[in-house]
């Protein structure tokens, strides 16, 4: 494959930020090799500098529900960029895209936009110690949710682990309120809730694990999170980025029939335009400045640039059936990878799915519960399956840990290329 082009903006852009790059898993640091350069993409395909095609289950890591260059998004944003990039005030689109949003998420009332998911987090965090007026946050182990210096915490094995971070520059005053908890596991919410349920504020969980691996918690368990939460006067946020109009049109909430308090939002409800969002009840949310004493702001919040994207996206889900063409693709997927299984004689490797997110896990058939149970070779062995898949003009998201998407826009013969290239490899 020619990648000459490629590499010429890699050396130039190794110059200009570090490793080249502008968030660090595109630097191809865990699967080896060097960054590919794109430049353009249509559906379920993306074009790099050097013309190379892939198809891509990537996605823009999840935002692009609906495939690159959706065209009536393309034409929302050309037709708002004519009109200028922003205001700095309130638009008609901000609010538009607010009751559209809303009308999905009842019993949410209110919602306020930011720029990123990681943003949304942050004020999330803010307003659950604000209208709780407790300080702690409950996390569990192996969820990310974005580079929130208070998330950004590796645990231990314990039941509750106080959080240490696994980022440098960090200070231990910023994840000394932070509690780290095991996934799945109820006597360990019994416990931290035994120990600290006063000071609590809210246990934070990605409600389908979708970060590091894909782990299911289970309704059960949601259900768990919400009750012991409810008991100790702590709220409970769902940390929906990646689930948000993904799993269902309401989200995991919708999917699980669970409610919590707060929920996060981004990716998907801005069709590829920097957006997130927070949303819950008026009582909670009225607690954010300017009417409560939550502080919160953002020069480019509700950018009606990414408003109009967002509402486009929002509207596509519907006109392109997303949720019930991405199950019937998703299921197509299923049986291909059990006939590589049934012909192989053996399960080489692992495979789960979860409506239009998937994930292989290579180096044993058993799949992983947790994301503490990965194994070490699965790393190396991602990494071959990977570039394996690159020169054969598939897209995969360069680390053994991250999840696949689907689209509306995959077709089944995308599916054959990713199901033959793994077969082969
Ligand atoms: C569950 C979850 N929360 C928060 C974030 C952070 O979002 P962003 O990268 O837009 O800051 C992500 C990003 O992948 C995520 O998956």
């Amino acid at each position: 494959m020619e990648l000459s082009t490629s590499q010429r903006f890699y050396e130039r852009a190794q110059k200009l930020s570090p490793a080249g790059v502008h968030s660090p898993v595109r630097a191809f640091k865990s699967v080896g090799g060097t960054p590919i350069f794109f430049e353009r993409g249509l559906g379920s395909k993306i074009y790099d500098v050097d013309e190379n095609e892939y198809v891509d289950y990537c996605m823009s890591w999840g935002a692009l529900a609906l495939g690159h260059a959706y065209p009536a998004v393309v034409e929302a944003i050309q037709t708002q960029a004519a009109l200028g990039t922003h205001y700095g005030t309130p638009t008609p689109h901000d609010v538009e895209l607010a009751e559209i949003i809303l009308s999905a998420l009842h019993p949410f009332e209110e919602l306020r936009f930011v720029s990123s998911g990681t943003e949304a987090v942050m004020t999330a965090l803010r307003l659950a110690r604000g209208v709780t007026g407790r300080d702690k946050i409950v996390k569990i182990d192996g969820a990310y949710h974005g580079h929130v210096d208070s998330l950004l915490v590796a645990a231990g094995s314990g039941l509750v682990t106080q959080g240490l971070s696994d980022s440098a520059g960090v200070t231990k005053g910023s994840v000394n309120d932070t509690l780290v908890i095991p996934p799945g596991r109820t006597e360990a919410l019994d416990h931290v809730f035994a120990e600290h349920g006063k000071e609590i504020a809210a246990i934070i969980v990605e409600p389908v694990m979708a970060n590091n691996g894909l782990f299911e918690l289970g309704k059960e368990y949601l259900q768990y999170c919400r009750d012991i939460s409810k008991k100790h006067g702590a709220l409970l946020i769902f940390d929906e980025v990646i689930t948000g109009f993904r799993l269902a049109w309401g989200g995991a909430k919708a999917y699980y029939g669970i409610f919590p308090d707060i929920g996060t939002y981004g990716k998907i409800i801005g069709g590829g335009m920097p957006v997130g969002a927070i949303a819950g009840s008026k009582f909670v949310m009225e607690h954010l400045a300017p009417i409560g004493k939550v502080y919160q702001a953002g020069t480019l919040s509700g950018n009606p640039i990414a408003m109009v994207a967002g509402i486009a996206n929002l509207r596509g889900l519907q006109k392109t059936n997303f949720y019930e063409t991405t199950r019937e693709l998703g299921l197509y997927m299923d049986e291909k990878i059990a006939r590589i299984q049934k012909n192989a004689g053996r399960k080489p490797f692992g495979f789960r799915r979860i409506e239009s997110l998937f994930w292989f896990s290579f180096g044993s058939s058993q799949m992983p519960t947790t994301s503490q149970e990965i194994l070490p070779h699965a790393k190396p062995l991602y990494a071959e399956i990977f570039h394996g898949a690159l020169d054969r003009g598939v897209y995969l998201a360069p680390s053994a840990y991250e999840v696949g998407f689907l689209s509306s826009s995959h077709t089944k013969s995308d599916i054959d290329k990713l199901v033959s290239v793994i077969e082969k490899i």
